[in-house]
């Protein structure tokens, strides 16, 4: 079963160094996180997984590296400057800001409607380039990718002899400002989109459109998203963005946020490379160009079929990696009950779980708010016990809990039928996997079994395009337990038969059967499956 909540993933992130707050041990910057050893490989992945769909496999893309400052220009003409801005208010109560469009007219935080009427915050960074910051040395950090690329269409043009239709792709960080960044990786200041620019001939966008709502929906599901986990939302014109002709939002069912997007696929028509060019007046346009008088080139395509230069519609599909790398997680998260534990101790748990559960409600040193979530959280957990159990992790991670001196007994009473009789697993495709092979040795203190397990890690990783890491740290059964957990889809063991006939057990991460081949075939087992 996929996430539930997203505490879950939150959670399972800071366990296991998927993702760290940034500059953490200063407190942290608000909106700004750091990728540990293991969301590092699964963005790469994810990020590899996008290029390699949408770039090489396809005959009609380029890809795009474009720098994340640009000229001041850019970003006047491409609208940003006058419209990239969120409604802002201000609690007069306790001071703090909120977006207006976020809130319905109450301050969350003291729950007051004396609110300051919305006015517009833009969200671009600003910066100075150079050691004198005037009006000539200012800059901004892009706030998305794709500007970076409409100014470049001259230029992929002129070195790729492209025809018509044809895409530029391009995968980078980008910046907002935003008011209230919130939800984990889900709406942050920095963070990274892929995005794709499709140039066509005007009056092709609308096939061009559904094509790629289609094409995007199957690269979802190859990266185990299923198509009925996302719904369309066909965003209406009075919420369109100022360069959008119609517009497919993908809204992904996030545990605890529910549908939200995770990519956007617009129909931008001629609107970019129109307010991006010079002479406009001669370029027939059918957007509302930004007029221009500075720039230095025509942003046009010349069409051999009627001899005419044409400026190119264009269809966008822009995902953050962020959001998918939550929606991949929470796909496939999931917390099993590998046997069921003794009465006994289910209701051992369940006294210590209810004893907790008390105790926050008499606590009056938290808030309301932070009472009524642990309390509601403890109860759900207590009556779905014992499937429930893992979930007390993620109660004590909770705010609050560590305010109540209880939790360290619930601790006690749960994590020992926790770890005996539950497994967190990540069901993930193999070619996501931060780790596609773990190795162990049956025993660490054995030296031919060590050697042997040194040697097959390497000779699997060798040449391959995943990971495979070596690992001695515990006994097999916990060794798997921590692999399930981050996801691996094979661990090997190299035993006692291994050092007599050269074969090692292979176990599948999600029947948790294992087989016995050859060490020799176990890189060609685990490359062929994906
Ligand atoms: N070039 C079009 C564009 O930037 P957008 O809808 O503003 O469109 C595209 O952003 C995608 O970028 C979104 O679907 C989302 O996945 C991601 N994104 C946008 N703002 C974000 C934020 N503050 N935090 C995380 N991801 C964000």
């Amino acid at each position: 079963m996929p996430a539930t909540t997203l505490d879950q993933l939150v959670s399972l992130c800071k366990r296991r160094g998927f993702v760290f707050p940034s500059s953490e041990i200063y407190g942290g910057l608000q909106g700004v996180f750091d990728w540990g050893p293991l969301g590092v490989e699964l963005k790469n992945n994810i990020i590899s997984s996008w290029w390699r769909t949408n770039v090489y496999e396809r005959d009609d893309m380029e890809g795009l590296d474009a720098a994340i400052l640009m000229n001041r220009l850019t970003w006047r003409y491409s609208g940003h400057e006058e419209t990239f801005n969120d409604p802002l208010v201000d609690c007069r109560d306790c001071k703090s800001r909120w977006r207006a469009d976020h809130i319905r007219g109450r301050c969350p935080n003291c729950g007051s409607t004396n609110l300051t009427e919305p006015r517009p915050f833009n969200m671009m960074f600003k910066t100075a380039v150079g050691p004198v910051a005037d009006a000539d040395s200012f800059a901004y950090l892009r706030p998305e990718t794709a500007q970076g690329i409409f100014v470049n269409f001259g230029n992929v043009l002129a070195t790729s002899s492209r025809k018509l239709p044809f895409g530029i792709a391009q995968v980078g960080k980008a910046f907002r400002n935003e008011i209230n960044p919130r939800n984990f990786l889900f709406r942050v200041r920095e963070f990274e989109q892929m995005e794709i620019e499709y140039f066509v001939m005007p009056g092709t966008e609308d096939e061009w459109h559904q094509r790629w709502l289609e094409d995007r929906l199957a690269w979802w599901e190859s990266i185990g998203i299923p198509r009925a986990r996302i719904k369309i939302y066909d965003v209406p014109p009075d919420e369109l963005a100022h360069y959008s002709k119609r517009t497919f939002d993908l809204m992904y069912d996030y545990p605890t946020l529910g549908y939200e997007e995770v990519e956007g696929i617009a129909s931008r028509t001629d609107y970019d490379l129109g307010s991006h060019s010079r002479d406009q007046e001669t370029l027939n346009l059918t957007a509302r160009a930004n007029p221009n008088r500075d720039s230095t080139a025509r942003l046009t395509y010349y069409d051999p079929e009627s001899r005419r230069h044409i400026v190119p519609f264009v269809i966008e599909p822009s995902a953050g990696v962020g959001r998918c790398f939550l929606a991949v997680l929470a796909e496939a998260y999931d917390e099993q009950m590998v046997k069921a534990p003794p009465s006994e101790r289910v209701r051992a748990v369940a006294d210590a779980l209810e004893a907790f559960l008390k105790s926050v409600g008499r606590n009056e040193k938290l808030a309301s708010e932070t009472r009524d979530a642990l309390v509601e959280r403890g109860q759900a957990i207590l009556a779905g016990l014992p499937e429930t159990m893992p979930q007390i992790e993620t109660l004590l991670a909770m705010p609050g809990a560590d305010q109540i001196d209880i939790g360290k007994k619930l601790r006690g009473q749960a994590q020992g039928p926790i770890d005996e009789y539950f497994r967190t697993v990540l069901h993930l495709k193999p070619h996501l996997a931060p780790i596609r092979v773990a190795v162990f040795p049956l025993k660490r203190n054995h030296e031919g079994l060590v050697a042997m397990a040194r040697e097959l890690r390497a000779a699997i990783q060798s040449g391959s395009s995943f990971r495979t890491v070596y690992d001695d740290t515990g006994a097999i059964g916990k060794l798997y337990r921590r692999q399930d957990e981050i996801g691996t889809p094979y661990c090997v063991t190299v035993d006692f038969q291994s050092l007599e006939d050269g074969t090692v057990t292979v176990r599948d991460r999600d029947t948790m059967q294992q087989v016995r081949i050859p060490a020799s075939e176990v890189r060609a087992y685990v490359t062929g499956r994906g």
